[in-house]
């Protein structure tokens, strides 16, 4: 058992799906090599952006088949995907596998090595974002510095639907999403036990950024 630090409810969607389970624990491997590492974090992305579109709206559609009309359900909804840099690179792909109409912005933001506070250094997102969803994919939830910017910066330019996918979160990550932006949905995984002295995720996986691409 782990100690929750945040409230109950809390608008966090734990995916249980073995597949992500067991491209999780490969992925926190110390001895998966990059090459691999991309693999099972597209794998991983795949199943967890499912999961997170689960509850979009569909419109009702008539198409003719060879033989005769058929009726179904095409989904209209505007999606703009938004990785924050770098290590959320390593699952933008998988959501444009899933949705290739969505949209793409990009948010650049760095933990500072000593404080682990993320400062901002990039940010084009694509224009009127209020009635879109946006799904934020960065893979590691720990202080929530990162995650609680991502968001902010979304709200300032009009999202109100906004769903953060990450790969590991922390309680603590998870109480900061809480407490800044109680309505936004977090897709994970895990919830990990909790940080380090040096803000690390416990037991996590390490360097997501640096593993994703050899970088350590
Ligand atoms: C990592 C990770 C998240 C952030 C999480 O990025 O990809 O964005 O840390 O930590 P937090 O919840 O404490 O903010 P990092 O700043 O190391 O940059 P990188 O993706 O360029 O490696
Ligand atoms: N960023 C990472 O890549 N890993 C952690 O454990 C925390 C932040």
């Amino acid at each position: 058992m782990f100690a929750l630090a945040y409230s109950v409810p809390v608008p966090v969607h734990l995916i249980r799906h073995p597949v992500a389970q067991d491209a999780l624990v490969a992925l926190r491997d110390r001895t998966t090599r990059p090459s691999h590492f991309r693999r099972l974090a597209h794998r991983i992305s795949l199943v967890l952006a499912m999961e997170a579109v689960r509850e979009l709206p569909t419109t009702a559609v008539r198409v003719d088949t060879p033989l005769e009309p058929a009726d179904g359900y095409a989904l209209t909804a505007d999606i703009v995907v938004v990785p924050v840099l770098r290590a959320g690179l390593g699952m933008v792909e998988a959501v444009l596998e899933l949705l290739p109409h969505a949209r793409v912005g990009h948010i650049g933001l760095q933990r500072d090595e000593q404080t682990a506070i993320a400062s901002q250094y990039y940010a084009k997102l694509p224009p009127d974002l209020s009635r879109s969803t946006a799904l934020i994919v960065d893979p590691m939830l720990a202080t929530g510095g990162s995650a609680v910017s991502a968001i902010t910066v979304l709200q300032r330019a009009g999202a109100q639907d906004i769903r953060l996918i990450c790969i590991v979160a922390a309680p603590e990550g998870v109480a900061a999403v809480e407490a800044a932006h109680p309505g936004v949905h977090v897709f994970t995984p895990a919830i990990d036990r909790g940080l380090n002295a040096h803000r690390f995720i416990l037991p996590g996986l390490g360097d997501f950024g640096d593993r994703l691409y050899g970088t350590v």
